[in-house]
């Protein structure tokens, strides 16, 4: 527990630091008294999501809630108190603002409906193009200040009112000062750069996770270069089909072998090159994010643009 916090909007941890979740009443104990509860929009493990009204406008209230236990020393193991308090000082258009953050809360604007996988399952490619390459300025942003996101994937950027990108999804936001303990190997691993894999965290690992984004869009594959036949794919499990990726990604210098065969949109090498680039297992040969985010508009402009 973090003295800073205590105190603060009334929240009030419980003595032994586990919150179990059993209903709004529970809930509603552990945050600002001053926000009203509409609905909740989302559970994952322990993180809730809910649509609040705070100070007069809707906005989304992400709640951790450890709900045994294990999930409770995972918790607080994350370096989750220290960086994410910075977060209502980010100002970015592409970024959900935060309004608010306790110990186990963050209150931010409220960023529509959809994600950019929703574009995209609905085969609007050239929007989900356009959303990211608007989200990948919030990256710019983040990148300029020493952040790493380390998940970046089509499901984390919303877009907003007035098709404005945000990018959501803190918890797992890093620095070369604040990072994970070692060993441990969080986020999305489709998208997520070999050397995250090892706890190196810089903006590079973004870049590779954005290349992955395109990827997807474009062939509506993971970014994996594993190759998994039909036995495989059927009997591996989660964690067997994420070691031999740990493995591959480990073992092999840089891996330029990309299929873009049955591409979902018309695409051309000046796309493909960007992507296989952004996803070298190098990171010093990954453009910059300011480049890829400039020859992605420059490609969705030329291409998309009648
Ligand atoms: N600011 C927001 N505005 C609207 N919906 C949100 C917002 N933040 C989260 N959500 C909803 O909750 C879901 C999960 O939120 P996210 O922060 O990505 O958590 P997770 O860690 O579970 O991926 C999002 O896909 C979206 O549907
Ligand atoms: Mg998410």
């Amino acid at each position: 527990m973090n003295d800073k916090y205590n105190g603060k909007n009334n929240f009030q941890p419980k003595p032994n630091g586990l919150n179990t979740f059993d209903g709004f009443a529970q809930i509603e104990s552990q945050i600002p008294l001053d926000i009203k509860i509409i609905n909740r929009l989302k559970q994952k493990y322990y993180t809730s999501v809910y649509l609040i009204e705070y100070k007069d406008e809707k906005a989304v209230l992400k709640h951790f809630c450890p709900r045994n236990k294990e999930e409770s020393s995972i918790f607080e193991k994350l370096p989750f108190q220290e960086i994410l308090w910075k977060l209502p000082e980010l100002n970015h258009v592409n970024l959900m603002k935060v309004f608010e953050v306790g110990e186990n809360y963050i209150i931010s604007e409220y960023c529509g409906e959809k994600t950019i996988e929703d574009y995209a399952k609905n085969n609007y490619f050239e929007k989900a193009l356009f959303f990211l390459k608007e989200g990948m300025n919030a990256l710019i942003y983040l990148g300029d200040k020493d952040f790493c996101h380390k998940d970046v994937k089509q499901t984390n950027f919303m877009i907003a009112k007035n098709d404005v990108t945000k990018l959501i999804d803190f918890e797992l936001l890093s620095s070369s000062k604040y990072r994970f303990p070692q060993g441990w190997i969080i986020g999305s691993v489709s998208h997520m750069a070999p050397e995250q894999m090892n706890n190196e965290i810089a903006i590079t690992n973004d870049i590779y996770s954005c290349g992955a984004s395109i990827y997807e869009i474009i062939t509506g594959n993971e970014a994996s270069a594993v190759r998994l036949n039909d036995i495989d794919k059927a009997t591996l499990t989660n964690d067997d089909k994420f070691w031999r990726w740990f493995d591959f990604t480990q073992n092999n210098k840089d891996f330029n072998d990309w299929s873009f065969d049955n591409p979902r949109l018309k695409i051309d090498d000046t796309i493909k090159n960007l992507t296989i680039r952004m996803l070298s297992f190098r990171p010093e040969k990954r453009p910059s994010m300011k480049e890829c985010q400039e020859e992605l508009s420059a490609w969705v402009e030329n291409n998309f643009k009648k």
